[in-house]
């Protein structure tokens, strides 16, 4: 029998992928060693070899967190999968959860907690300041985004680990758009649950997210009395993966993204030679140097308070007499460049630049400055 199927004429061509500064809230540009690790020869999800390359990658998260929890993995999956994780092992039918919403990341975690039957409670909805939360009956986890990217705001985080302590809630952390550019300290700061993602400050690829568990949170989802709903996202079979029950033996779960965690490994390891606190000073002095250059064309900063900002991920007003995405679309057009608009709630409120890692530098900044002017002098719309 013949295909009657003919090969599509798009497979015969070659993959295409332009070159571009990406200059978004990510994924961010990926620096060639980071590259060249990923495209090292694949081997075994199962091999001794990887369990190592697995263990490293393990250390690696707990210096960036800042954390000793053993409990310490990357998900197969982007950020979004550390968060549905961390909500579908700790919470059960029945229990409430509260959430803060200051953007996006919140209003996620508050669909997958309804999706789930949760009953819950969220925060007032702000953007660009604190939130402050409403009263709610006893709920099992808190969640907090701390870089939250749509909004261009960076959430405080001391002290809170200890309310939720007093309250026997466990406190759930955010950090995918802001590890490794701003401080966060998962032990210190009482923090049971902290996830992120490889493509924003890491550098890596998009992908393979990093999560953490301390004694708290293993206590609450390894006594479930119902299993989570995700059979991929289960702790007990991921704890077995990376090593982390105790077990002898790691027995077969999933196939996991095994280039994904080469170059996983590699974006933390140029995490730890260059050292946290050298990356989360480079993001402020260039995050800085970005605000003032933005103020001299004239344009306003989403978030007023300046602590509060984001160092990775900066929101801009969008002025007045333009059209945000005509202005992206010419950047994008004339200078190959990726900025972006809003996001879930902050959608025509403002265009965001995205300086993280490698990308974070005062010449990016400079190109990116650039080409906002060339915009602001070519897109202005005229007055009807
Ligand atoms: C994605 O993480 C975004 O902020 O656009």
């Amino acid at each position: 029998s013949s295909v009657t199927i003919p090969p599509p004429a798009c497979m015969l061509r070659p993959l295409e992928v332009p070159l571009r500064y990406l200059f978004g809230p990510g994924p961010s540009n990926v620096p060639p060693r980071i590259l060249a690790a990923g495209s090292r020869p694949i081997i075994g999800h199962l091999h001794p070899e990887m369990y190592e390359i697995m263990n490293d990658i393990k250390k690696g998260i707990q210096y960036a967190f800042q954390t000793e929890n053993n409990m310490t993995i990357a998900m197969s999956g982007s950020g979004h999968a550390a968060m549905e994780c961390a909500v579908f092992n700790t919470v059960e039918p029945g229990e409430s959860v509260l959430i803060a919403i200051n953007g996006i990341w919140g209003e996620r975690v508050a669909e997958i907690a309804e999706r789930m039957g949760k009953r819950l409670r969220t925060g007032l909805r702000t953007l660009n300041k604190y939130t402050t939360l409403i009263p709610i009956h006893k709920p099992v986890l808190f969640f907090l985004t701390h870089g939250e990217s749509s909004a261009g705001l960076c959430h405080p985080v001391d002290g809170i680990g200890d309310i939720c302590r007093k309250h026997d809630c466990l406190f759930l952390v955010d950090t995918v758009a802001s590890l490794g550019a701003a401080p966060i300290f998962m032990d210190k700061q009482n923090i049971d649950i902290l996830y992120s993602g490889s493509q924003k400050a890491l550098n890596a690829p998009p992908g393979t997210a990093p999560i953490s568990f301390n004694d708290r949170a293993c206590h609450k989802m390894f006594n479930r009395k119902t299993k989570p709903v995700s059979y991929l996202f289960d702790m007990t079979h991921l704890s077995n993966y990376w090593g982390c029950d105790g077990k002898p033996a790691r027995v077969y779960h999933h196939t996991g993204p095994v280039s994904g965690f080469f170059a996983l490994r590699e974006s933390l390891a140029i995490l730890a030679e260059r050292g946290l606190e050298e990356s989360w000073k480079k993001h402020k002095e260039v995050a800085a140097y970005l605000y003032r250059g933005l103020e001299d064309l004239g344009l306003k900063l989403f978030v007023p308070e300046r602590d509060l900002r984001l160092p990775s991920v900066t929101t801009i007003a969008i002025p007045e007499g333009y059209d945000w995405r005509e202005m992206l679309t010419y950047i994008m057009k004339h200078h190959h460049m990726e900025m972006t608009g809003g996001l879930g709630p902050s959608i025509g409120m403002v265009m965001r630049i995205g300086l993280m890692g490698y990308n974070c530098e005062k010449t990016n900044a400079d190109m990116a400055l650039h080409a906002l002017a060339d915009a602001l002098k070519n897109c202005k719309k005229s007055k009807p």
